[in-house]
């Protein structure tokens, strides 16, 4: 790690010398050269150019996530070359390839699938680039030098939790509640090539084990390995034509479904349309709407949290993710190593990555205001109209 760490601090120190040996004329024009194309503007050509690669536009937290990191970048006076793969695996290999043959100084990498960028992350290591993982770690590599993300076990904990108190089974503050049961609860997963999608699960399934075990929470379809509940890229089409397929296989008997679990609000979002296409609607004397769960604080997720349909979500303030991995790479790129607060349980497969989580909250519908509005996440207007303004 030292070894590359200098490397980066070199290659920062050379582009800053022939910056300055090409006098008045390198400043401010673009020349375009296969290598080092990287100082555009005299205040970037100080800082160097970063890669941002991220997996998709699709979901609107990853054009936060990428917005957030390249204006943070710029303040620092980095240049930056933030690309979205449209969730295509070769799409990302081939922007990161194009990243470091431009010059990036540092990656910054939400990686679509964590194991597909080994010969990437290889070129990188090879060029002294340091590596930071972001939000979705790199697996089965040793050239990742950093991991920012937030306590994603946690997360599948609050996921859980939320459900139980959308049950009944818990209050808001933790206490036990009035209900009993049993209830027929149905359970999602994320997309198993993504790192996280594991962690969500484990911290969901571990609350909900105790439940399960005594009867008060009956998982009807009886579908509970990951590999069974998985969504492949996170697709909400994936996850309502599941939930449909549910409905028909395990509930017509007459029975209804009472509680699912979902770890990310495009996936609930489908799961309700399949609910509500089924005919369950909110107040509903026969098919009420089940208390879904789901992450992210999406707008159109808030607005179905506010207006009663969709239960719950998971707040993860991705302005602060972008803070601290601009921090990071502007730690490398000094020459210092970025403080990690957890270097124990990120194991890729190959080594611990140090990583630095960041922690989530609850978002029920009573608290929209406090934690979204309040700390200028969404407007009160975007949570009437369900869109981003
Ligand atoms: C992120 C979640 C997101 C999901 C789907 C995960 O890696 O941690 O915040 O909901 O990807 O985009």
């Amino acid at each position: 790690m030292s070894t590359r760490k200098f490397a980066a601090v070199a290659v920062g120190m050379t582009l800053a010398l022939s910056l300055a040996a090409c006098g008045g004329e390198g400043a401010g024009s673009d020349t375009g050269t296969e290598e080092g194309d990287t100082g555009t503007t005299e205040e970037s050509s100080e800082g160097g150019l970063i890669g941002v690669s991220m997996p998709t536009q699709t979901s609107e937290r990853w054009i936060a996530d990428g917005d957030a990191v390249k204006s943070g970048l710029e303040e620092a006076g980095y240049e930056v070359d933030l690309q979205f793969a449209g969730d295509d695996i070769p799409t990302q290999s081939q922007q990161i390839d194009q990243m470091i043959t431009k010059g990036a100084s540092a990656l910054i990498i939400a990686a679509i699938d964590g194991t597909a960028l080994a010969s990437q992350l290889q070129a990188a290591a090879d060029a002294g680039i340091p590596v930071i993982s972001y939000d979705r770690l790199i697996r089965d590599s040793e050239n990742v030098d950093f991991y920012v993300t937030f306590d994603n076990y946690q997360v599948g904990v609050q996921q859980a939790t939320s459900l139980l108190v959308g049950l009944g089974l818990l209050t808001q503050d933790g206490a036990e509640g009035d209900a009993t049961g049993p209830f027929n609860v149905e359970l999602f997963a994320g997309s198993l090539d993504d790192n996280n999608a594991h962690f969500f699960y484990a911290g969901a399934i571990d609350t909900l084990q105790p439940y399960i075990d005594e009867g008060t929470i009956v998982i009807k379809s009886g579908q509970t390995d990951i590999e069974q509940v998985a969504t492949l890229r996170w697709q909400q089409e994936t996850a309502q034509k599941r939930m449909e397929d549910l409905l028909t296989s395990a509930y017509s008997d007459g029975s209804v479904v009472q509680g699912v679990l979902s770890p990310y609000d495009g996936l609930s979002r489908g799961i309700i349309t399949a609910l509500q296409n089924a005919g369950y609607a909110v107040g509903d004397a026969a098919k009420p709407m089940p208390p879904v769960t789901g992450q992210d604080a999406e707008i159109a997720s808030v607005k179905l949290i506010a207006d009663g349909v969709q239960f719950s979500t998971i707040f993860k303030d991705t302005r602060k993710l972008a803070d601290q991995a601009v921090v990071a790479a502007q730690a490398y790129l000094e020459g210092e190593e970025p403080e990690a607060n957890d270097t124990e349980t990120y194991d890729n497969g190959v080594k611990v990555v140090p990583s630095y989580l960041l922690e989530s909250d609850i978002v029920y519908a009573d608290n929209i205001q406090a934690l979204l509005v309040d700390s200028g996440y969404w407007t009160a207007e975007e949570v009437a109209s369900g869109q981003a303004g």
